[in-house]
């Protein structure tokens, strides 16, 4: 059963199907351009957890139950199937909320592959990147091409609230990812940042406490991350009812609390992680943040004041890495996790559903404390 399917770490042939139709949807012109479809399926093709659309699939069930139970009637348009019957997979949702959760995973499969090129990372979970293959200038285009063609895709559900709802998670993308090249919370500031431009942004910081940047650190983290999981879940929502703004709200509460725990299990497993072994499962080096000179949560939390931290970060990423494993500041990241993924949990127990799309949201919320890798 779908439900099952969407649950753990199955593969969702309907949703692949899905992915595939979009990216193939052009007008011809990137058969001029073989390269761009190329680099545009590298990070689908090379697979993944599927974390975000499985969110959205059993969020857009769950809030269709919900509705069902009140006996409203579903709204018109979330009934409708999408223009293109590829997105027609599953019976308990529509081809409009199947399309949310297509247009999430292309929004951040976009965002990774510019935030590579930020990032001058070569790799990406163990292979090439896509700029380790073309190049910075094509993985640019490659990423602004999925981002069109994501941006064709949400256009057919053609719902204006809904398409403004998607497009702020692009907006909150950007401002997350600017947030986080901000002095407070990157000491050594972009180096290609033009120079009076890092003044004028370490000036206004020059009075920044422990408390500033830990609340920048989580407004940074609710743009960056959890607003994909928000916004998305917000938008099947919408689709399920378009007038119950309760509901809305509380499937948007959910993707919220999620996102933010699922970052907040990132920054801990990221001083947590062992070099050899975990290092190769999880495909990434670690202890990454630390050397591009990213301040996280957990090095928030492993001090108790400003002057404590501008002394720790004078030393070597090895020692600060130490002292913070010590500190027992990982421990404490996860258990801010913890209180997010419990009430996403609540939360989506509190949706009335027939057919365990609830429970399984419950589970996903609280699976993701288990990562270690
Ligand atoms: C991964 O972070 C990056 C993101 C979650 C978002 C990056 C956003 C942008 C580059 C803005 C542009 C957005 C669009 C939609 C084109 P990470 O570097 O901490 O994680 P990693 O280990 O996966 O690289
Ligand atoms: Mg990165
Ligand atoms: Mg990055």
């Amino acid at each position: 059963n779908i439900i099952d399917q969407l649950a753990g770490r199955d593969r969702i042939p309907a949703f692949m199907r899905m992915r595939q139709a979009a990216i193939d949807a052009g007008d011809g012109a990137a058969a001029a351009a073989p390269t761009m479809e190329q680099m545009a399926r590298l990070y689908f093709e090379r697979g993944g957890k599927l974390f975000r659309p499985r969110i959205a699939m059993l969020m857009a069930s769950a809030c269709n139950q919900e509705v069902l139970a009140r006996g409203s009637r579903l709204s018109a348009s979330s009934s409708a199937p999408h223009a293109d019957p590829a997105f027609d997979a599953y019976d308990d949702i529509s081809g409009q909320q199947a399309a949310i959760a297509l247009i999430a995973e292309m929004i951040h499969v976009a965002s990774l592959v510019h935030d590579d090129v930020i990032d001058e990372a070569a790799t990406r979970r163990g292979a090439p990147s896509v700029n380790g293959y073309w190049g910075n200038k094509m993985a640019v285009l490659a990423g602004d091409f999925i981002l069109a063609r994501a941006t064709q895709a949400l256009c057919q559900i053609g719902d204006p609230r809904v398409i403004s709802t998607m497009a702020k998670i692009i907006e909150d993308l950007v401002v997350g990812e600017f947030l986080q090249m901000s002095p407070e919370l990157s000491p050594a500031g972009g180096e290609d940042q033009r120079s009076e431009i890092r003044d004028q942004r370490s000036t206004s910081s020059s009075s920044s406490s422990l408390d500033d940047r830990l609340s920048l650190y989580l407004q940074k983290s609710e743009r960056k991350t959890a607003s994909l999981f928000e916004n998305a879940c917000r938008s099947v929502a919408m689709l399920a009812s378009a007038s119950d703004g309760g509901l809305h709200g509380t499937a948007a509460a959910y993707g919220r609390h999620v996102g933010l725990a699922f970052q907040l299990v990132d920054d801990a497993i990221d001083y947590e992680a062992e070099e050899e072994d975990d290092s190769a499962a999880a495909g990434k080096p670690i202890a990454v943040d630390l050397e591009q000179g990213l301040i996280t949560g957990p090095l928030l939390l492993a001090v108790s004041s400003e002057a404590e931290l501008v002394r720790l970060l004078r030393a070597s990423p090895a020692q600060i890495r130490e002292t913070v494993r010590r500190s027992g500041a990982c421990e404490r990241t996860r258990e801010l996790a913890t209180t997010r993924a419990r009430r996403a949990a609540e939360i989506a127990t509190s949706l009335r559903c027939r057919n365990g799309a609830s429970e399984a949201l419950a589970g996903l919320a609280l699976k993701q404390l288990e990562r270690r890798v």
